[in-house]
């Protein structure tokens, strides 16, 4: 099964196990660049509609992890992997488990630590694109722990989106993944409320998001985000152009307009509070990227 460079060709035979949304989309991109595709569904049913577009049903979860080299499992979550793979154990040794449920860094060793044990060749994945993106070439797909893996299935992989090995940390690839949620959501947030709080004075969401946008991308991503990640790396947050107690009564000032607007205020209160603790840590003349030392530590 493997082509001229030891890696093994992009129309390699492969299994969905799980068909939610996610499963599918995996499954229907795989049948579109030409991969033979073998689905199992604790939910036959779920399988008809990939079924008619080519996808090889079978009954067993033993048939499903036989039926090709490369086994995708694509199920809610880490334990019910385990259930479902119970079945299956004696087809397992030899296989390569490629896993893509989300879960945390502690549950993605523990599953690579249970592979070894089964003999299964295992890497972790996580897939950072809602389903109908899945097969898109720019589709960010997570990868870590097995290299080896990684690079012979590359081409395979590449069938459902942009694969990006993080390293041998099995943990890695969630990790990452709950770190850019984290990210999606706080980002998400802020411009909701940004939007309620101008709503507040009949400004329309669509009014206010083409300024909005345009303001964020290049004054807080660029110019601070990007072109000031190395100072979160060195622990360097000069002050001189604007200090904590500063960005503290920023937010205070966020928190008085929410009030006087009849708008919900807990989040920028919420904001306010972590500045506070980063002022009580010392960081009083530091510059806001201080906040990242609060960040580092458990609350
Ligand atoms: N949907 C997204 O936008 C998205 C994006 C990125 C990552 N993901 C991740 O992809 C994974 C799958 O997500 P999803 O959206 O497809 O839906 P999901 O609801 O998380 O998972 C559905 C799949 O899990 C199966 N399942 C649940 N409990 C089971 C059990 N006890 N025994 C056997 N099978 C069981 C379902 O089978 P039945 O069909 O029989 O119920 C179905 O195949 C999740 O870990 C999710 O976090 C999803």
């Amino acid at each position: 099964m493997t082509n001229q460079r030891g890696a093994v060709p992009h129309n390699a035979p492969v299994t969905v196990v799980g068909l939610g949304p996610m499963g599918l989309a995996l499954a229907e991109a795989l049948l579109d660049r030409g991969h033979p595709t073998t689905v199992w569904n604790r939910t036959p049913a779920k399988a008809d509609g990939v079924v008619t577009k080519g996808a090889h049903r079978v009954e067993s979860v033993a048939e499903a992890v036989s039926a090709s080299p490369v086994v995708i499992i694509c199920l809610k979550d880490y334990e019910t992997m385990y259930g479902v793979l119970g079945s299956a154990a004696d087809v397992l040794p030899g296989r390569v488990l490629v896993n893509l449920n989300s879960g945390t860094p502690s549950e993605a060793i523990t599953a690579a630590g249970w592979a070894a044990k089964n003999g299964v060749a295992y890497l972790d994945g996580a897939i950072m694109v809602p389903p109908p993106l899945v097969g898109h070439p720019d589709s960010a797909f997570l990868y870590s722990g097995s290299e080896e893996v990684f690079s012979e299935h590359r081409e395979t992989l590449a069938s459902m989106g942009a694969p990006r090995f993080l390293g041998a940390d099995p943990g890695l690839a969630v990790l990452h993944n709950t770190a850019l949620l984290g990210m999606m959501y706080a980002t998400m947030n802020g411009f909701m409320h940004a939007a309620a709080l101008v709503g507040s004075a009949n400004v329309p969401a669509v009014e206010f998001a083409d300024l909005a946008i345009n303001w964020f991308m290049p004054t807080v991503v660029d110019s601070t985000l990007l072109a000031q990640a190395a100072d979160l790396d060195a622990a360097r947050y000069p002050g001189d152009l604007g200090t904590m107690q500063m960005n503290l009564n920023a937010l205070e000032h966020i928190v008085r307009t929410c009030v006087e607007q009849g708008v919900h205020a807990d989040q920028a209160r919420h904001l306010a509070s972590i500045a506070e603790q980063a002022l009580d840590a010392g960081h009083r003349d530091e510059n806001y990227l201080a906040v990242f030392e609060v960040f580092k530590k458990a609350s």
